[in-house]
C-alpha cells in the first residue's frame, strides 16, 4: 500500500502544547494474545509499521488481559519504549488497590513513567484522580485523564470534565456513535482537555457492512482509498479531537489506518458527506 512520504498530521495537547499524531493505536482484544509466537508476530509487525509511519500513541489497560504485558514486550524488543507515548488505565476500586494496579502496569509495560494514566470507565474516579495528581507532581505520570466507551455515561463524564482538572478525556466517537458531538467534544474544547476517540471504527461493526461496497468516487479528493480511512478522517477532523486509536492486529489494516493521518482532511461539509455515505442517513 503506498504511503505518503510526508509526516502524519499532529494536534497539540492543550495543557502542554506537546503535539501527538492524530492516529494512535488501541490494544483491546487484539493484543490479548499471551506469549505464543504465532499470535505475536503480526503484532510486532503492526507496532513496527506504526512507528515507521510516524505513530506514537498506544493505548492499553489492565482490563485487556495480556495487552499491557504484550505491549511492554514488543516495545522493548523493538527498541521503541522511549519513542512511544504510552497510555494505560486504572480499573479497580480503592486507593491502595489503584496504586498496586498502576505499579503493576508500569512493570508490565516496562516503563518508569506512564505518559498518560486514565481512570477506566470512571471506576472510583475521585480516589484515583487524587492519587494521580500526586503522581503527576512526582513525575510518575505525565498526563492524567478519564475514559468511557458508552453514550449513556456521557452525562457522568461531562460532570467530571467540569469538576476536575484533566489533561485528557477518552470517549467513544465515530460515524456510528456521534453523541459526543453534543456534550463531551464542545466541553473538552472549552475546558482545554485533549480528546482521544475510542471505538473510531465502531469496534469494526461499521466496516463489516461497508466493505461490501466500493468507496464513493469523491473519496479520492480526500486522499482516501478505503472506508476505514474515510471513517478515521471523519473522527480526527473534528476540531475538538486530538487523536483516534483504532485497534488492529492486522499489519495491512494498520498501514491502511495510518494513511488517515495524512492530509487532506475533510471540512465540515465533507465530514457530513462521509457520515451520510457510511450510515445511509
Ligand atoms: N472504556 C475505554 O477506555 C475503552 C473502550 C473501548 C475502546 N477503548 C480503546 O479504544 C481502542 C479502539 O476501540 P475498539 O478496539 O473497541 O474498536 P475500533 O478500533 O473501532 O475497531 C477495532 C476493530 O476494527 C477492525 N479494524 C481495524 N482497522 C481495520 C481496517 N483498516 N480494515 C478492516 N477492519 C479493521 C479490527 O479488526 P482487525 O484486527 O481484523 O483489523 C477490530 O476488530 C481499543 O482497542 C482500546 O484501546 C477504550
Amino acid at each position: 500500500m503506498p504511503v505518503s512520504a510526508d509526516t502524519p498530521l499532529t494536534r497539540a495537547i492543550p495543557s502542554s502544547g506537546e503535539r501527538i499524531p492524530v492516529i494512535g493505536m488501541g490494544t483491546w482484544r487484539v493484543f490479548d494474545v499471551g506469549h505464543g509466537e504465532t499470535a505475536r508476530a503480526p503484532l510486532d509487525e503492526c507496532v513496527a509499521a506504526f512507528e515507521a509511519l510516524g505513530g506514537c500513541v498506544i493505548d492499553t489497560s489492565p482490563m485487556y488481559g495480556w495487552a499491557e504485558e504484550v505491549t511492554g514486550e514488543i516495545l522493548t524488543s523493538l527498541g521503541l519504549r522511549d519513542r512511544m507515548f504510552v497510555a494505560t488505565k486504572v480499573w479497580t476500586q480503592g486507593r491502595d488497590r489503584g496504586i498496586a494496579q498502576m505499579r503493576d502496569s508500569m512493570r508490565k509495560l516496562r516503563v518508569d513513567r506512564i505518559d498518560l494514566m486514565q481512570v477506566h470507565n470512571l471506576v472510583d474516579t475521585a480516589t484515583h484522580l487524587d492519587t494521580l495528581r500526586r503522581w503527576k507532581a512526582e513525575g510518575l505520570v505525565r498526563y492524567i485523564g478519564v475514559t468511557h466507551y458508552s453514550d449513556r455515561a456521557h452525562g457522568d463524564v461531562a460532570r467530571v470534565l467540569r469538576q476536575e482538572s484533566l489533561d485528557f478525556v477518552q470517549i467513544n466517537y465515530s460515524v456510528a456513535e456521534r453523541a459526543a458531538e453534543q456534550s463531551i467534544l464542545p466541553l473538552a474544547a472549552e475546558r482545554g482537555v485533549a480528546v482521544i476517540a475510542n471505538r473510531p471504527l465502531a469496534a469494526g461493526a461499521a466496516l463489516g457492512r461497508l466493505r461490501q461496497r466500493p468507496v464513493p468516487e469523491w473519496a479520492s479528493e480526500l486522499g482516501c482509498s478505503t472506508w476505514s480511512q474515510l471513517l478515521l478522517k471523519f473522527v480526527v477532523s473534528h476540531p475538538a479531537v486530538t487523536c483516534a486509536i483504532p485497534a488492529t492486529g492486522n499489519p495491512d489494516h494498520l498501514r491502511d489506518n495510518m494513511l488517515a493521518a495524512f492530509a487532506p482532511m475533510p471540512d465540515a461539509a465533507f465530514r457530513e458527506r462521509i457520515a451520510r455515505a457510511a450510515t445511509g442517513q
